[in-house]
């Protein structure tokens, strides 16, 4: 029996590759861009399995190309680059890596909250091009982070990680918005459902942990910015389109808020003119939140288990669209 066809969009640890080498017939893209979308198109045109990054777009035309593939294991908690009802209507399965890159991703939002409130990166700046003289009683003053409030828009797994860092290790109220209350934050961390206007005005940092939907695209435009405190730091490591990044370079700006901490932008990366590259009081990490060594090679033995039980026929270990079961392609 010959063995499964398997596209891989990108190099990733040898945790996950070693899974599938000895059982499918597999072709790593070895560039470190991204293929091209035709290229890709081309690529899954035999492929039975594919396994992807969030920087591939995996869309209706991709999979009509790919009339033998069956599952589309996305090295990402993110899905958003995956048109999911396309491949349900086709019988593809979908996977994700969730819960292994949690406390990683809420380690670097606290991380780009610390920085942008004390305005480290500007710091390390100034001592680099030699403009430190001397002690500076009124130079570089920033945020205090103990007893502040903390809002978490979305509270999964990754916002819940944040806060309980933030409640245990800072003493922060939380307040937090989602369209689900949470249980657990709300018994383990005392935090409060709020509707978004209340926890804009009321918290000294804001960190979004939500996916990017079609509610959530553009959420944070210029008037919400002007509704937080002007002492407010804004964080993001969930998706770049979720915020205006015009509106948010206003209101760093025009002192609406006082700073930001991104990992995420739109596009990925900036592009030259975007004017938040300008800023001192926005910091910008390029998509790191996942990239820890454990992490990454946990989230490459997820995405591999993925990619076999689709091949299989098995449930996958985190399945997207389980509704695809009863007609799966095998
Ligand atoms: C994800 O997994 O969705 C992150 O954005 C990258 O690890």
């Amino acid at each position: 029996m010959p063995k499964p066809r398997v596209f891989v969009t990108r190099r990733i640890p040898d945790a996950g590759l070693n899974k599938l080498r000895d059982v499918c017939e597999l072709e790593i893209w070895p560039e470190p861009l991204p293929p091209p979308y035709e290229v890709l198109v081309g690529k899954v045109r035999d492929c039975d399995g594919l396994l992807s990054l969030l920087t591939d777009r995996i869309d209706a035309a991709l999979m009509d190309a790919a009339p033998k593939l069956k599952v589309i294991s996305n090295y990402a908690v993110g899905y958003n680059n995956i048109d999911v009802a396309a491949a349900t209507a086709r019988g593809i399965c979908v996977g994700n890596t969730p819960g292994v890159l949690t406390d990683a991703t809420a380690d670097l939002a606290f991380c780009l909250l610390i920085a942008a409130a004390r305005r480290l990166v500007e710091g390390y700046l100034y001592t680099l091009s030699g403009q430190w003289k001397t002690w500076e009683p009124m130079g570089h003053l920033g945020q205090d982070l103990v007893g502040r409030t903390l809002g978490v828009v979305g509270m999964g797994r990754i916002g819940f990680a944040l806060a309980k860092r933030c409640r245990f290790g800072w003493d922060m109220r939380i307040l937090y918005h989602d369209v689900r209350p949470n249980e657990q934050a709300e018994r383990e961390l005392g935090a409060r459902r709020v509707d978004l206007d209340t926890l804009l005005a009321e918290a000294d940092f804001v960190s979004v942990h939500t996916d990017l939907n079609e509610t959530t695209r553009g959420m944070f435009n210029l008037e919400r910015f002007k509704k937080m405190k002007p002492t407010a730091v804004f964080v993001n490591t969930a998706r770049g389109p979720i915020v205006d990044e015009r509106a948010l370079a206003e209101a760093l700006q025009k002192g609406y808020i006082f700073a930001a901490g991104l990992d995420v932008t739109d596009p990925e990366p900036p592009l030259p003119d975007n004017p938040l590259l300008k800023l001192p009081n926005c910091i910008i990490a390029p998509h790191i939140a996942s990239a820890t060594f454990a992490t990454r090679n946990a989230m490459a033995e997820i995405a591999a288990d993925n990619l076999l039980a689709g091949l299989r026929g098995e449930p996958l270990r985190a399945w997207v669209n389980p509704e695809v079961a009863p007609h799966r392609r095998r």
